[in-house]
């Protein structure tokens, strides 16, 4: 990982961000008011409940949204400003540039079509190569995300690979070009908790290896917790907390990450223990546009609204704290922290008294610091 200094500029920069669809139920404000920053070589966790706009922030800033969505507010890569760009030139860029890997190979994958001509197309159009060196590079590719026999495994069909075999085959046509940025959004969700933590440990590798910048999106907050540098929290189409990953757990935690976290299965709780979870609903993308605070005010009851409910019955915590961020950094924070938070009695419903500008300060921090 390069160290963040003032002559890396961000990779990706993302300020002030909305979309707005009309749809015949009215105008779908999707995103409000987004912004984040992945520097080179550094990785990014965006974390949220389903429908918090994770997935279509991507989709705004890869050029991939319904023709009348309307967008404000600015998105760079590479220091090209992407919103002044034509689509064409725009998909060229990004389509070489970057690399994303989606939650389910099989929408992604021809299903009558091998894996070889698969990855092969993909080699040619994008790098204009023969058929003989695309096959050599997909080999390659499959070898470095642990596919055994990959010579041989060209000639297969995606139903002949399991499904975390699968998110490795899309990882190695996602780094197909040698992309600056990789994009896991929800990628190993859909697979078996120990071939999660398999796929993630890939990814990571490989982006360090690389020195890729990474952007790892999940509704999961111990997918992201061990394996990020920044973090951001989306809520109802906003950022509701952008921090270091090293001072997400850090009091004052955010009233919503630390619900998130608490939504974790710890280590030192016993199989089948009751996690707390968010109680009622997240906001519309139907809701009116409000300024930050009116939106803090309204949101704070759902976020200090922990209540015991069975989030995973079946899962023996052991079992779900291995998918995650393992025994690694992250969750050691996550315990520690929430352990400490008790101690010193922060977790006992102080956070509803938690005033806006506290809430607020490490983001305007960081933004007085990068001088914005
Ligand atoms: N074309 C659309 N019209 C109306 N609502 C939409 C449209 N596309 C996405 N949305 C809504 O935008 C919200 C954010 O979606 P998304 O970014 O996919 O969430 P996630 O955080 O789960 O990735 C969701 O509530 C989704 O229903
Ligand atoms: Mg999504």
């Amino acid at each position: 990982m390069i160290p963040r200094t003032e002559h890396t500029p961000d990779l990706v920069s993302i300020k002030g961000l909305s979309v707005d669809i009309d749809t015949p139920e009215g105008t779908a404000h999707i995103l409000r008011n987004v912004s984040m920053d992945v520097p080179r070589g550094q990785t990014l966790g965006i974390v949220g409940e389903s429908g918090s706009g994770k997935s279509m922030t991507l989709r705004t800033m890869l050029g991939l949204l319904p023709a009348d969505a309307r967008v404000r507010g600015g998105m760079w890569f590479d220091g090209e400003d992407l919103t002044a760009m034509a689509p064409e030139p725009r998909r060229k860029l990004l389509g070489r540039r970057v690399g994303v890997v989606f939650q389910n190979p099989m929408t992604s994958l021809n299903p009558v079509v091998t894996i070889g001509r698969q990855m092969g197309e993909a080699v040619r159009f994008h790098l204009g190569y023969s058929k003989a060196q695309a096959r050599e590079l997909s080999i390659q590719l499959l070898e470095q995300v642990g596919i055994a026999n990959a010579a041989n495994r060209l000639r297969d069909y995606p139903h002949q690979f399991s499904g975390g075999m699968r998110q490795r085959v899309m990882i190695a046509m996602a780094l197909t070009c040698s992309p600056d940025l990789i994009i896991a959004d929800e990628a190993t969700t859909a697979l078996d908790v120990t071939i999660q933590k398999g796929i993630l440990d890939l990814l990571q590798e490989i982006q360090r290896e690389r020195n890729m910048a990474m952007i790892i999106v999940s509704h999961d907050l111990s997918v992201v917790a061990g394996r990020t540098d920044d973090v951001v929290v989306m809520y109802g189409g906003r950022v509701v907390d952008r921090r270091p990953t090293a001072r997400l757990f850090a009091p004052p935690m955010h009233p919503y990450t630390r619900a998130l976290s608490m939504a974790i299965p710890r280590l030192d709780m016993p199989a089948h223990t009751r996690l707390p979870a968010l109680g009622g609903r997240p906001p519309s993308v139907y809701d009116p546009l409000l300024t930050e605070e009116e939106a803090d005010a309204r949101d704070m009851d759902r976020w200090s609204s922990v209540s015991e409910t069975i989030v995973d019955d079946s899962a023996s915590a052991p079992d779900v704290v291995a998918a995650g961020a393992g025994p690694t950094a992250g969750e050691q924070v996550i315990v520690g922290t929430l352990a400490a938070e008790q101690e010193a009695g922060v977790a006992e419903g102080g956070d509803a008294e938690v005033a806006h500008d506290t809430l607020y300060a490490p983001m305007a921090r960081e933004d007085e610091e990068a001088g914005r």
